[in-house]
């Protein structure tokens, strides 16, 4: 029989997949190969550290039968952690800043473990910020484990053993960039001493958010103030002890807009599904694939699946609201579902046979000075406030007629799926422009909907 006794023996011997489109339309020469840790069983590279760390613990002696596992976490290392807990028969308790996505919230909860949100603004030394909270936990729980990722040594000695040897023999040591992104350092160390005890030669390449400290660091060993980004599971705000600044070569620094792109790109490009982070080390690879000839041979991580995202930078609503949405995306269909002020789906209108009068009070109700009329879910005239007044000062009488005997021409219709600069040069010569979706009206566009929209 061809098995696995349990879950846990699936983490690590992720495959490595050639990156083709995307390179070929950068006209890149060399070779950039996409490792897939996105394909271990808790989606991410975090799952070698989980085992590893608890391996060590189990050995030492330091986490017993029944015990609980406490850690700080961005989420994957908690979903790495579970899975072996899941396994073993361990109690688990994770603190994350409110910084994390809610899928990896609810996966872990779905893992049973307990799950406490802290402030992604709290100051590291603070009572509040992640670690302090983990580490008074981890006080106050009888029997606990607290590994902390951050300067656990079985952190960076999980991808001394396993991923730097994947990488190394699956390129046939060919491999001579290696590019990772610096969350606890993990990665980027163990792999990155592997590799260069095989071969000095192969640089180490971290790919960093701006807004994080590492670049400056490891430049002028002057710790520059953080400030804030998007990205989640790497960068930091002050040196970690599993950072190993020595093994790395160079820092490439990234914007949020880049990592999500990039991410959004592998996916729709080369089906690879993955993170905001594997966006920054794929943006990394490819700044640094430009210089190189058909002999380079660049690895990347793939952190994580995209899954853990998909209210987040996978989301157009979630990247317009950022202002991080690439203009060609931004759709007459998704300025319609995010506009302010209503709700999505809801479109005031008049009917051709009601009342002038009844439209005026439908008008005043809603706060708004033009109303498509609509029949059959198709536009067929338009009422403007200031058109129907003129026209009520010269005859009062028309408040009882009919609004098909007043009404002007229809606003524009335009698809769903037309462009930014479609609506937008329509609403230069319009008041309004109607969106139908398979031909049936069912939003309004108006000038005051495009001001907040940065295309
Ligand atoms: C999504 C994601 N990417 C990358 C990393 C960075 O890996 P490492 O901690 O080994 O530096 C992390 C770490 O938390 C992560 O959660």
């Amino acid at each position: 029989m061809k098995l696995y006794n349990d879950i846990l023996g699936l983490i690590g011997n992720t495959p490595l997949v050639r990156i083709n489109h995307i390179t070929r339309q950068h006209k890149i020469k060399a070779t950039i190969l996409a490792k897939m840790e996105s394909l271990n069983p808790g989606y991410s590279v975090k799952d070698r550290i989980g085992i590893s760390m608890i391996d060590w613990a189990e050995k030492e002696g330091v986490l017993k039968k029944g015990g609980t596992i406490i850690e700080a976490t961005s989420g994957n290392t908690g979903i790495g952690l579970a899975l072996v807990a899941a396994v073993r028969g361990y109690k688990c308790i994770f603190v994350l800043t409110d910084k994390v996505s809610v899928e990896k919230v609810r996966y872990l909860k779905s893992m049973g473990a307990d799950v406490v949100v802290v402030p992604a603004a709290a100051k590291l030394g603070t009572p509040d910020h992640y670690h302090e909270t983990a580490a008074r936990i981890h006080r106050e729980t009888p029997n606990s484990f607290y590994p902390d990722q951050y300067s656990h040594p079985a952190n960076p000695l999980a991808h001394y053993r396993t991923t730097g040897p994947e990488v190394w023999n699956d390129t046939d040591g060919k491999v001579t960039h290696f590019v990772a992104g610096i969350g606890t350092g993990g990665t980027i160390s163990g792999t990155g001493r592997y590799l260069k005890e095989m071969n000095p030669n192969i640089k180490i390449v971290g790919a960093d958010p701006y807004g994080s400290i590492f670049k400056t660091y490891k430049e002028s060993g002057h710790v520059p103030e953080a400030t804030p980004y998007l990205v989640e599971g790497i960068g930091q705000s002050l040196p970690v002890g599993n950072a190993d600044m020595k093994i790395v070569d160079e820092i490439v620094n990234v914007t949020d807009r880049d990592s999500f792109d990039y991410a959004r790109l592998l996916s729709r490009r080369e089906g690879i599904f993955c993170g905001g982070s594997t966006g920054t080390n794929f943006a990394a690879a490819l700044k640094v694939a430009k210089d190189l000839d058909e002999t380079g041979l660049i690895v990347f991580i793939v952190c994580d699946t995209g899954e853990h995202y998909l209210s987040k930078f996978h989301s157009d609503e979630w990247m317009k609201e950022k202002l991080l949405l690439e203009p060609q995306r931004i759709t007459g269909g998704l300025i319609a579902e995010t506009k302010n002020g209503t709700s999505p789906g809801e479109l005031i209108f008049v009917g051709p046979d009601d009342l002038v009068s009844d439209a005026l009070a439908k008008m005043n109700e809603s706060g708004i000075t033009q109303l498509p009329v609509i029949e059959d879910h198709r536009s067929v005239g338009s009422l403007r406030e200031s058109g129907i007044l003129t026209k009520l000062l010269a005859n009062r009488d028309l408040l009882n007629s009919k609004v098909s005997e007043v009404m002007d021409k229809s606003f524009p219709v335009l698809d769903v799926d037309a462009s930014f600069a479609e609506i937008k040069s329509k609403l230069q010569r319009n008041p309004a422009v109607l969106i139908e979706d398979f031909k049936r009206v069912t939003a309004i566009i108006t000038r005051s909907d495009l001001l907040d929209i940065q295309a």
